[in-house]
């Protein structure tokens, strides 16, 4: 089964309440955000955001440049149908983050749990060099994964685990980790799940 259909499969079968990285609100990335400078005139792309809330809170915060990409159709569909009409205010965009092009660049760049399944290092390469090209000098990236202690799976994938700093040496020196948060997430059924979360910039 490709990456594509096992996320499309997920998602059309489970609820969000069988999710286990569901949360109603992602406090922690809106935090980080802030802490880069997010303002309602920021653009913001939101790696891999599922059926998350991140772009309802940022639609509150009434910015009008945000993009959310997903692997999977029907998660976008799902987000996309949340919203009912955001007006282009929300670029909705099915790609697999690892060969996406794009020529636009952006303010912030956010992930939460995206990053940990890519396991292969030429992937980890690939998305490194996109996120790279998609951030404006000066603009930051906020990446949640597994923590060192977190689960070595999810939802029947192989993640890698690592901790601010590790995640800051497979970003390399172009980035320079600001700041991180370490996060014990509960999923919808109450388990623990032990995450980090980390605001880099993209060097001047
Ligand atoms: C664990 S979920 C996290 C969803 C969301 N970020 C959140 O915090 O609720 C992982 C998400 O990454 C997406 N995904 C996995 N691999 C991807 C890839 N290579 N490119 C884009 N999205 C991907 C999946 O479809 C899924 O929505």
């Amino acid at each position: 089964m490709s990456k594509k259909d096992h996320w499309d499969t997920i998602y059309g079968q489970k609820a969000e309440v069988d999710l286990s990285w569901h949360q109603d609100d992602p406090t922690v990335s809106l935090d980080l955000m802030l802490e880069a400078g997010l303002t309602s005139k920021s653009s913001v792309i939101d790696i891999g955001a599922g059926t998350s809330r991140v772009v309802d809170r940022l639609l509150e915060l009434e910015l009008c440049d945000i993009s959310v990409l997903d692997l999977s159709e029907c998660a976008i569909a799902s987000a996309q149908g949340r919203q009912g009409d955001s007006g282009p205010k929300v670029n909705w965009i099915v790609a697999d983050v690892t060969t996406w092009e794009t020529s636009r660049v952006f303010d912030i760049w956010h992930d939460r749990a995206v990053f940990h399944f890519l396991v292969d290092p030429m992937e980890q390469i690939s998305y490194v060099e996109r996120l790279y090209n998609c951030l404006d000098l000066g603009g930051h990236a906020v990446i949640a994964t597994f923590a060192l202690d977190g689960p070595k799976k999810c939802s029947g994938l192989d993640v890698m685990r690592y901790s601010p700093d590790s995640l800051s040496e497979v970003l390399g020196s172009r980035f320079t980790l600001v700041t991180h948060r370490f996060h014990l997430h509960r999923t919808p059924w109450g388990r623990a799940q032990s995450f980090q979360y980390s605001l880099f910039r993209k060097q001047l």
